[in-house]
């Protein structure tokens, strides 16, 4: 039996051993980093390390990060996708390359996780226009015993990591399986069946860098970045049928299992649903996002909504989600004490959000009767309304129709559902044009304009001002601080003079790197964190300000221009928002 928190140990203590330092998981909500809603992988937070910036860890790094992943949202049920979930990754930040990183992951896997070799098979690229097939990785994990039957050539859609925005760092990837089948068979791989393997690891030869035509552009350097999934390695390691089997969910289960009054739910498709949405939700709302109709807020609403309308198929019908939130904040707190802190916050939303679904789901019934009166069909406009204004799943307005012997039609529902997918899929992704990947520039004096404007309050308001949130596209910054009133306009004249006072300096932006403890000795602002003693850049502008950042900046102040406050406005209750331009 091995545990959760046995594998994360072993796996950052075998890269350390490799000369690897440990590095923090980043928040789920990207700082400073437009291009995504949410994490999805370890190797968010280093984008700027893969295209070459100097990262102050070194060029080997190593953590647990937590992710989320909506792309998967509609599997999850099944027994090994989820929407949370903990990432375990090693990276090369233009160091070593596939010889190693390739031998190390199965040195892990054998000797640390002991896996017999006839229980791994992997897959590796096989080439097209952009790459050419990836007979060297192959090489090399035959070199190392793996038998030809078990290395598949795989096209780009299975064998390829590709950004998550339309730019960024990508390339082609070996991918390693566990065998989850009932009786092994020579030639059986993940290739030729597929259901009998479980990928629990990928490394990633990050060698482009994909522009906003498409185009692949080999990167200055040539990088690794790896990601196994704990809940799924931990759960084929104990030979688990389902990562609901496993430490992360049997409590959770347990609880849908007694608010449900049924037994034996690890199976259930809906108790899954509720398990992982409501995991993801607890994580999510720890970062302060709270359900609303746009971005992450909708992202969260409709994992909350799901989870009630499943509960309901259960036959829960009162208020469950903040007693499963419960059990998630004990499990997590040690290694992510943002649940504990904000425990209070998570139990408030969560059942704000049952409160007002219930009211939705009301309304929506009583719509549903008034659209189908005296009717023997539903067309797909009324159907797709009852989706769009009362959050009703299809599956739940054709049960309604069924018992009402009313006619609705799948298909043409599902056409209107894409055709509304795709133009949210288009607005995503003009949005996502304003990327820190391909407008790293513009990024970066915003982000630099961002350490002003916090010193500026700083000394305009009189107050130990910090940063409560931050969030840059290429036209603007935002930045959240704690306040308790609304600043006037002379104070905000103020900050905006002592900004562009500071930019008409011209000074150099100096980089240090220093542990925390030397950072906090020279009155640098920021979170001092040293779980393992890594160290941290330190930027300081003039006299003016010194912080702590892992953030992109320019090189001499002037590069700013103007700046110039537009707007400061109430977020919640004490936490105010500057946003700002640059002209
Ligand atoms: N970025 C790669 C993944 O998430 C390692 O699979």
């Amino acid at each position: 039996m091995i545990t959760r928190k046995d594998l994360i140990k072993k796996y950052l203590e075998f890269f350390k051993s490799k000369n690897h330092a440990i590095i923090f998981s980043a928040p789920l909500v990207p700082e400073n980093n437009p291009t995504v809603l949410f994490t999805t992988a370890g190797m968010h937070p280093l984008i700027p390390y893969l295209l070459g910036q100097k990262h102050p860890s070194g060029k080997r790094l190593v953590d647990v990060q937590k992710c989320i992943r909506t792309g998967d949202i509609d599997e999850v049920g099944d027994d090994f996708h989820l929407t949370f979930f903990e990432m375990l990754g090693n990276w090369s930040l233009g160091d070593y390359f596939k010889e190693e990183a390739i031998k190390w992951s199965f040195e892990f896997l054998t000797n640390e996780l002991k896996i017999k070799r006839e229980n791994l098979a992997v897959t590796v690229f096989e080439g097209d226009k952009d790459a050419k097939k990836d007979e060297g990785s192959a090489k090399i994990w035959q070199s190392l015993g793996m038998p030809k039957e078990k290395i598949s050539f795989m096209p780009k859609a299975n064998n390829w990591w590709d950004p998550a925005g339309t730019t960024g760092p990508c390339g082609p990837d070996t991918e390693m399986f566990f065998f989850v089948g009932k009786k092994q068979n020579k030639t059986s791989n993940p290739k030729s069946k597929e259901k009998e393997w479980c990928e629990i690891w990928n490394d990633v030869f990050m060698q482009y860098n994909k522009d906003k035509d498409g185009n692949y552009l080999p990167l200055k350097q040539k990088n690794v970045d790896t990601g196994m999934g704990v809940e799924r390695t931990i759960a084929v390691l104990n030979g688990k049928k389902s990562v609901y089997d496993t430490e992360m969910f049997v409590p959770i289960i347990k609880e849908i299992e007694n608010l449900s009054e049924k037994k034996k739910l690890s199976e259930n498709r809906s108790a899954r649903i509720i398990a992982d949405h409501i995991r993801a939700s607890t994580f999510i709302l720890a970062e302060q996002v709270r359900p609303s109709n746009v971005e992450r807020g909708y992202v969260l609403r409709r994992l909350i909504r799901k989870a009630i309308r499943h509960a309901r198929l259960l036959g829960i019908e009162r208020n469950f989600c903040k007693e499963i939130a419960i059990i998630v904040v004990k499990m997590y707190s040690s290694d992510y004490p943002e649940l504990k802190k904000n425990e209070l916050f998570i139990s408030n939303e969560l059942d704000k959000e049952e409160n007002k679904f219930m009211q939705t789901l009301e309304n929506g019934l009583k719509e549903f009767e008034r659209i189908t009166e005296g009717k023997k069909k539903l067309g797909c406009e009324e159907a797709f309304l009852l989706y769009q204004s009362y959050g009703f799943p299809f599956e739940m307005i054709s049960e309604l129709a069924k018992e009402r012997g009313i006619e609705v039609n799948e298909k043409e529902f599902n056409a209107k559902f894409c055709e509304h997918q795709e133009l949210s899929r288009q607005g995503a992704e003009k949005k996502f044009r304003g990327g820190l990947a391909d407008d790293s520039e513009k990024t970066a004096r915003l982000h630099t304009a961002t350490h002003l404007l916090s010193q500026a309050l700083r000394e305009v308001l009189k107050k130990e001002i910090q940063q409560k949130g931050s969030n840059i596209t290429a036209e603007r910054l935002r930045f959240d601080f704690n306040f308790d009133r609304k600043l006037t306009d002379e104070e905000l004249k103020k900050a905006e003079e002592l900004v562009n006072k500071m930019i008409n300096s011209h000074c150099d932006i100096i980089r240090e790197e220093m542990t925390p403890e030397e950072a906090k000795k020279k009155g640098a602002q920021g979170v001092f964190v040293s779980k393992y003693g890594e160290k941290i850049s330190v930027y300081s502008i003039g006299k003016f300000s010194k912080e702590i950042c892992g953030g992109p900046h320019v090189k001499n102040i002037k590069e700013l221009g103007k700046f110039k406050i537009i707007k400061e406005e109430s977020v919640a209750a004490g936490v105010r928002r500057i946003k700002a331009i640059l002209e």
